[in-house]
């Protein structure tokens, strides 16, 4: 009879052991009862970059990256772009199920009146160089949030958390607009309580000497779309460091902006900034077949960014979504003259050898860049972009690690290569 158990004999002592199997994992703090002496520390898993451990239990986003499938609470991600909004599916993935007509409203309602940040936000934005990276900071007024509600400190209050939870995904756009207009040299402009989540984003980067700027319908609606792809991911980089500095029981402030920081880098959020930069090197669909040579023979350390994930090992579902709303998106500002470049580049990668070998397909950052400048977002909003709609899947994420009762302060183990114990040499003695 089969059991859901794993048995391991250590060669080194002869000694078998059985380790419950659960959830098609092992718990890896079980190996360390198998030893060779009594003083042995027992075995561990050495797994850096977590390539093969699971960190947590999660009941938010499902991700099976060789058949190309993404759910949020059970729903493909495929029919949320094209059915729901971006508003509806963050009330999902904060609260597990689809809203009501009510809850809907209330929580649009709640959600539109937390957009306000403290005038001494401004103060503090105003304190960067005109050139100062858009995403630096937003990490870092994200960050400076936590000194503005000492209530935050209160992690196991759930009234607090959500009142936290709120505030960052409501001011998230307001101080991204206010890092763009920095940069821009341009006056902020405060948020306007009668448009959407995403119109009033959108109205707060672009509005000049008018009070009656309309936003685009199509272009809100891209946009909305791309907000929703980008809603959660899972255990990636940003989440995983947003849950590693929240299991310190910090406020989510200050959680939330670790996870920026880790999204701001080209391997994760940086991508889709770093995808444009790389079209723009490349410059001619006529340089591509030396691109991707250069890319292969791995000269100048180059990659296909924009290419190969983690956990996809077949065509990111959100960049099929992603390539339909560029469709939409050029018709009305007219085709990027990147988007040629780019089309070659995927001809080419998908056919050939090395990245079929090594199953690398475009993932979500391909397209959406070529989308956010068609926009008119300059390259360095990109990650922002980014970051506004992932707060959704950060907070909620940073919640569930707060609850969940298996979870403790993170804390890897290591293995230890330095020097063996030695002593302190004097000054005068040392060559
Ligand atoms: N171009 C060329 N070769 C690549 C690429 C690429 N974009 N990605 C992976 N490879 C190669 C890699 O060199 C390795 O080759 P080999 O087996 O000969 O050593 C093989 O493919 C396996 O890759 P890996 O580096 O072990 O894969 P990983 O899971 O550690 O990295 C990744 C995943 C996303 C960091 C990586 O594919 C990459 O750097 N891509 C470009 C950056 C990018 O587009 N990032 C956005 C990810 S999606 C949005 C997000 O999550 O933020």
């Amino acid at each position: 009879m089969s059991k859901d158990t794993l048995t391991i004999t250590d060669n080194r002592t002869g000694k078998t052991y059985e380790v419950p199997i659960e959830n098609g994992c092992i718990r890896t703090n079980a190996l360390r009862q198998i030893k060779v002496s009594e003083e042995d520390f027992g075995l561990m898993g050495y797994d850096p970059a977590f390539l093969n451990t699971a960190n947590c239990k999660s009941a938010i986003t499902f991700i099976d990256g060789d058949k190309g499938i993404l759910e949020y609470r059970g729903y493909p991600i495929e029919q949320l772009a094209e059915k729901s909004s971006f508003i509806e599916v963050a009330y999902l993935l904060l609260n597990g199920e689809l809203p009501t007509p009510k809850q809907l409203e209330e929580f649009n309602y709640l959600v539109t009146h937390h957009t306000y940040v403290h005038e001494n936000i401004k103060t503090f934005m105003d304190g960067y160089r005109y050139d100062a990276h858009p995403m630096s900071m937003l990490s870092s007024t994200v960050a400076a949030l936590s000194g503005f509600y000492p209530d935050a400190k209160n992690t196991k209050d759930e009234r607090s958390r959500r009142i936290q939870m709120t505030r960052l995904i409501a001011k998230m756009p307001t101080i991204a607009a206010f890092s763009y207009r920095h940069s821009m040299g341009l006056p902020y402009v405060y948020p306007d309580n009668d448009l959407s989540y995403v119109g009033n984003f959108l109205a707060m980067i672009r509005k000049i000497g008018t009070t009656t700027y309309k936003v685009h319908p199509t272009l809100e609606k891209a946009l909305d779309v791309l907000f929703i792809l980008h809603a959660d991911h899972e255990q990636n980089c940003s989440t995983t460091s947003v849950r590693t500095v929240g299991s310190s029981e910090v406020d989510p402030y200050s959680a939330v902006a670790a996870g920026i920081g880790a999204l701001y880098g080209p391997l994760h959020g940086g991508a889709n900034e770093a995808v444009l930069r790389m079209l723009r090197e490349i410059g001619h669909v006529s340089k591509v077949p030396d691109f991707i040579k250069a890319v292969k023979t791995g000269e100048g350390e180059k990659k296909l960014m924009g290419f190969g994930h983690r956990v996809y090992k077949s065509y990111d579902p959100r960049a099929k979504v992603i390539k339909r709303v560029a469709d939409e998106v050029f018709e009305v500002t007219g085709k990027n003259p990147l988007l040629e470049i780019a089309v070659e580049l995927e001809k080419i990668a998908l056919q050939d050898e090395y990245f079929v070998k090594r199953k690398l397909y475009p993932n979500v950052d391909f397209y959406s860049g070529l989308i956010y400048e068609a926009m008119g977002f300059p390259v360095e909003m990109f990650p922002v972009l980014f970051a506004i709609p992932r707060t959704v899947g950060w907070v909620t994420q940073w919640e569930e690690m707060v609850k969940d009762s298996e979870q403790k302060i993170a804390r890897p183990r290591q293995i230890y290569t330095g020097s063996k114990r030695r002593d302190y040499v004097a000054m005068k003695d040392r060559k």
